[in-house]
């Protein structure tokens, strides 16, 4: 019960995305916590206060001039009661008044009269999220020490494609167990490698590997739900990042190490992704054509090893660097030397041989080696081997 005795106060703003926040709701009585709902007179639009009350197992607060309410919890006191202010959806609207300091409505006064930490889940449309208002705000919200958690890209209700999306439930439950847990990691800055890598042939054509970035994606989720700021370096991955977490988006090995060297200082780097071993020499600046003087000769050459040169001995060399080696015959022994060979501290070795059904499922099956040997785990699923890694990793640092 991670979220054990912690309170939220829960505004539910008026977007399509509501419907998720009813999950929301479960998950975080899941972990524990207790929920307050606070639903808009938009929200309610799209959720009725009765489903609310019913997975909230708690009186829906609606409308700011409610005398009862008032006399049983006047609206500062509701403000304030709670260990955590999230906002779910947070809509155009809902963040353009945070940003002015509106007070117009029950939420916007609650958020105004708040001494609450507060952590905003955008939804709205792609449009609506680039567009230049917004994103002042979302500077200006952040500039107010408001978390923010979100939002992802991908398809949207209303047809578009883009950044718009609200997180999904289970990864705002981590961000506000991490924002809340105080846990052993808190404190604790940690870079994680995700996805794979694109490496140009020329402005269309890319070479690629069928990494998901699951795992990645679920170590992120773990180490922020034990406290972890985490920097999240992604490739093209299919999974969506994480929420919570200090995102960059790269493409190329290239990228990935810059963006990684700039991450740094920090106390832990895991690189799962999966990098591209090599690129084209010099991909062409224009598109290939097909000619009839033969096949085009693709000149290869190496990456640069991000797991080798964040290990390299020096002042910026993180206290624990974690490694993933991937392997089809000889597990352990293989494993063992290319710890050796990285020059990094721990490897996650796994057997992806296609009859265990690793790669692309849901499950895992590894073997951690340390300095101490290899010490095998049972077959779990990639949340599982992620939470159990997170958790070896805070006892390694305390
Ligand atoms: O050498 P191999 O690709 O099997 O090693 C796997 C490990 O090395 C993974 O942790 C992966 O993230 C990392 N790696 C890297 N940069 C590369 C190649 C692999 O960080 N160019």
């Amino acid at each position: 019960m991670t979220l054990a005795n912690k309170r939220i106060l829960l505004i539910i703003g008026g977007g399509i995305a509501a419907f998720k926040t009813l999950d929301l709701i479960r998950r975080l009585r899941e972990r524990g916590a207790s929920v307050t709902p606070v639903l808009t007179r938009a929200g309610a639009e799209f959720v009725t206060p009765l489903s609310v009350a019913a997975l909230a197992g708690s009186k829906v607060y609606t409308d700011l001039f409610d005398l009862t309410d008032e006399a049983e919890m006047g609206h500062i006191q509701l403000s304030r009661s709670a260990d955590l202010i999230v906002v779910a959806p947070a809509t155009a609207d809902l963040m353009a008044k945070m940003a002015q300091g509106h007070a117009s409505d029950l939420a916007t006064t609650l958020l105004l009269a708040t001494d609450t930490p507060v952590m905003i889940v955008p939804a709205m449309n792609v449009r609506m999220w680039d567009h230049a208002a917004t994103q002042r705000n979302l500077a200006t919200l952040r500039g107010d020490g408001i978390a923010v958690i979100g939002p992802e890209s991908g398809d949207m209700a209303c047809g578009e494609h883009g950044p718009g999306r609200m997180s999904e439930p289970l990864q705002i439950a981590a961000a506000i167990e991490g924002a809340l847990s105080g846990g052993p990691l808190k404190g604790r800055r940690i870079l994680v490698t995700s996805g794979p890598t694109h490496e140009p042939i020329d402005p269309v054509r890319y070479i690629a590997n069928r990494s998901s970035g699951a795992q990645g994606a679920a170590i992120a989720r773990a180490l922020t739900a034990l406290g972890a700021e985490v920097v999240f370096v992604t490739g093209p991955a299919d999974t969506p990042p994480p929420g919570g977490v200090d995102l960059h988006r790269v493409e190329t090995a290239d990228q990935m190490l810059d963006a990684c060297r700039a991450a740094l200082p920090v106390d832990v780097a895991i690189c799962a992704a999966a990098v591209a071993d090599w690129r084209v020499a010099s991909a062409s600046s224009c598109k290939m054509k097909k000619t009839k003087g033969g096949l085009p000769q693709l000149e290869l050459t190496e990456n640069p090893d991000i797991l080798a040169t964040l290990s390299q001995p020096g002042p910026q060399r993180p206290a624990l660097v974690v490694g993933f080696a991937a392997e089809t015959d000889d597990v352990i022994e293989n494993a063992t030397a290319k710890r050796q060979r990285k020059g990094c501290d721990w490897i996650v070795a796994n057997d992806v041989s296609p009859q265990t059904g690793i790669m692309g499922g849901s499950d895992n099956e590894v073997t951690l080696i340390t300095d101490a040997g290899a010490e095998g785990w049972p077959r779990m699923s990639k949340d599982e081997v992620a939470a159990r890694l997170a958790v070896r990793i805070a006892a390694d640092l305390n």
